[in-house]
């Protein structure tokens, strides 16, 4: 069998630069190599709803803007079958099967989620629900027979989860799913690139994003507000590099084309970087060389959202057709999976027969 890569996005809130360059640039690329058998992209409503349970209608107004930011950065529902977590409703049947497999101090030792529970100040009261979430992930990748999952490095325990669960059903039932692999960015600042603040990685519930959807004015001005050295003071002062926000963005984002097109006087990032270690060079000049690369990046991606925005409609029943694609697939999964754990009772002529010769 080819690939089948998946993987998806909770609809807590429009995609900014850290979803982008994390993930989203990666699946365009797949997308356009084409070197798989099917893609899938899901948005996760249903894991949304974990610790949003008290606020439906955030995860449902949100359904439409993670779908403009897909189709805006180029995913392509010709190419690959974009649907909704909670319409596929295998989903949480599989789930219930693979509870059994999973211990609840394992699920306590996983990192993202106790990092997670931590941030939500839950302390004793975590909802069953979110705690369970690897679980439910695991049966997204496995129901669609998933083996690449292209995810950022917060991810990498779900995945450790998910095959692990993979192993103990094949072992305990028989050899029906397929062991995932995760595939993050090579550059490891793009696999979790922090807010603008440089503290905690970009996340909507700190506040320090800059959205795919943004305006010009809201990139530019969210740049120059952005933490760099606070020992640079006078532009003749040395400055850092490390830890310098807009120094940790020029890694993610720039290449050696962009100091030619916005900054000739350097040839490249590292004599930028030696330039403002000796002193000399201003935050104000490396932020508008930041805002130009970023603007370049994300002013097509604002031009096509503002045509798809036009046509809501179509895209909520492009939604619906991929949901229904999921659907079919997952059925046949869930399917073999009945049948692995012997639970297909009425279509197992042979079960019958031995049932009754008992009484015979
Ligand atoms: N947990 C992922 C996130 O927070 C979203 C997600 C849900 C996912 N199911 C998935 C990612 C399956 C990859 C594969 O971003």
């Amino acid at each position: 069998m080819g690939n089948i890569i998946l993987t998806g996005d909770r609809p807590t809130g429009k995609l900014h630069l850290g979803h982008y360059v994390g993930s989203l640039k990666n699946r365009v690329i797949m997308q356009n190599e084409g070197n798989f058998d099917k893609m899938y992209v899901m948005i996760a409503d249903a894991q949304a709803l974990t610790d949003n349970f008290n606020n439906p209608d955030k995860v449902r107004d949100n359904i439409i803007e993670v779908a403009l930011d897909y189709l805006s950065c180029g995913i392509d529902p010709n190419k690959v079958t974009i649907f909704v977590q909670s319409h596929v409703e295998q989903l949480t049947e599989l789930m219930f099967y693979y509870m059994n497999l999973v211990t609840l101090s394992r699920l306590e030792r996983n990192p993202t989620v106790k990092a997670e529970i931590k941030q939500k100040e839950f302390g004793a009261s975590i909802p069953v629900g979110f705690l369970t979430y690897p679980i439910s992930q695991a049966a997204d990748i496995t129901l669609f027979n998933a083996n690449i999952v292209p995810v950022g490095e917060d991810q990498l325990p779900m995945l450790e989860q998910t095959r692990e669960i993979v192993r103990t059903f094949n072992n305990y039932y028989s050899e029906v799913l397929v062991e995932p692999k995760a595939v993050i960015p090579d550059n490891k600042i793009c696999s979790r690139l922090p807010g603008l603040d440089g503290k905690a990685k970009m996340s909507k519930s700190l506040g320090n994003c800059i959205y795919l959807s943004d305006s010009e004015k809201d990139v530019k001005s969210k740049v120059m507000s952005m933490f760099t050295d606070p020992n640079h003071i006078q532009i003749t002062d040395p400055g850092k590099v490390e830890g310098n926000t807009v120094f940790t963005y020029l890694d993610a984002f720039c290449t050696d084309d962009d100091f030619s097109e916005f900054l000739p006087d350097y040839k490249n990032l590292d004599e930028l970087k030696d330039h403002y270690r000796r002193g000399g060079l201003g935050d104000v000049k490396i932020k508008k060389f930041l805002n130009n690369i970023l603007q370049k990046e994300l002013s097509p991606i604002r031009e096509k959202r503002k045509h798809y925005e036009q046509n809501i409609p179509e895209i909520f029943d492009m939604l619906l057709k991929g949901s229904e694609d999921a659907r079919e697939v997952g059925a046949e999964t869930l399917k073999k999976v009945k049948a692995a754990m012997g639970i297909n009772y009425f279509e197992d002529v042979e079960l019958i027969n031995k049932q009754q010769q008992k009484y015979k």
